[in-house]
């Protein structure tokens, strides 16, 4: 895998945040910005994204590449992503593990795949294809689920390990979707970083979580926890990470108690 910049901390662009991430340009290292906004964008969005570009180092971050499809990734979707990326010359771009097409369909949301040796082989040819049409270093996520297939042949953090290692990417780990999974599926998160490969591990993803009864759900729409800090912490110490984004999407809180998290980040990512 290929050296990467250090990006330091930042904050998933959204438009609520537009003013004060200009107003606190000198506290946010970097954006990460979801490419699919700035598919097929009307001028207004093209515009917000030149200005963006010329401020900020951005990280496009799609949410449909849907690697783990098996009739393989939508050409028009790649070709929009690619354009993108060669607009913004980002150091990486990162994706989902997961599918959101099958047969043609959408299905709506983040999808697990099963862990299995024919879905990495799906997952590798599918990603193969990707860094054909996009030279830039891709990064890969792992996404929360509330259900695990039977047909599993591995563990999780097994066939994370088998993409990473059979394409060559690097990780995006969301802290919080792992801390999430290992408390709804009953694993420690501790022994699931003994298992992958940390030093593929480029970008983080944090934000608090939230509880639904007795599952915990990535809402993206609170302040970071304690146990969450707690993984950020231990994936920094056992690694150098590049980067990390805070991801909030709801329940916007004033920009100072970003800062204050974006702050809280930056010491653990030093430390
Ligand atoms: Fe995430």
């Amino acid at each position: 895998m290929q050296q990467l910049p250090e990006l330091g901390i930042g904050v998933g662009f959204r438009e609520q945040f537009r003013a004060d991430v200009f107003l606190h340009r000198n506290k946010i290292d970097f954006l990460e910005i979801t490419a699919d906004h700035y598919f097929d964008a009307n001028r207004k969005k093209l515009e917000e994204l030149e200005l963006l570009r010329q401020h900020f180092p951005l990280i496009p971050h799609g949410l449909d590449l849907s690697l783990g499809s098996a009739e393989g990734v939508d050409a028009q979707y790649l070709e929009k992503f690619a354009d993108l990326v060669e607009k913004l010359n980002p150091a990486w771009f990162s994706e989902h593990l997961c599918f959101t097409k099958s047969g043609g369909k959408q299905i709506g949301h983040l999808a697990p795949v099963p862990y299995t040796k024919e879905a990495v082989e799906v997952i590798v040819k599918n990603i193969s294809h990707v860094k054909r049409k996009i030279k830039t270093p891709l990064i890969l996520e792992n996404i929360t689920y509330n259900v695990r297939f039977p047909s599993s042949e591995m563990s999780e953090a097994k066939f994370i390990t088998k993409v990473l290692e059979e394409t060559d990417c690097g990780l995006l780990l969301d802290v919080t979707n792992l801390y999430i999974n290992s408390k709804n599926f009953n694993f420690d998160w501790r022994r699931f970083l003994d298992e992958l490969p940390v030093e593929r591990i480029v970008q983080l993803h944090f934000v608090g979580l939230r509880k639904n009864k007795n599952l915990l759900i990535d809402a993206h729409a609170d302040k970071t926890d304690d146990e969450i800090w707690e993984v950020f912490r231990e994936v920094c110490r056992r690694t150098d990470v590049k980067g990390a984004i805070l991801e909030r999407d709801e329940n916007f809180p004033p920009f100072t108690e970003i800062l204050e998290e974006i702050e809280t980040a930056r010491n653990l990512l030093k430390n």
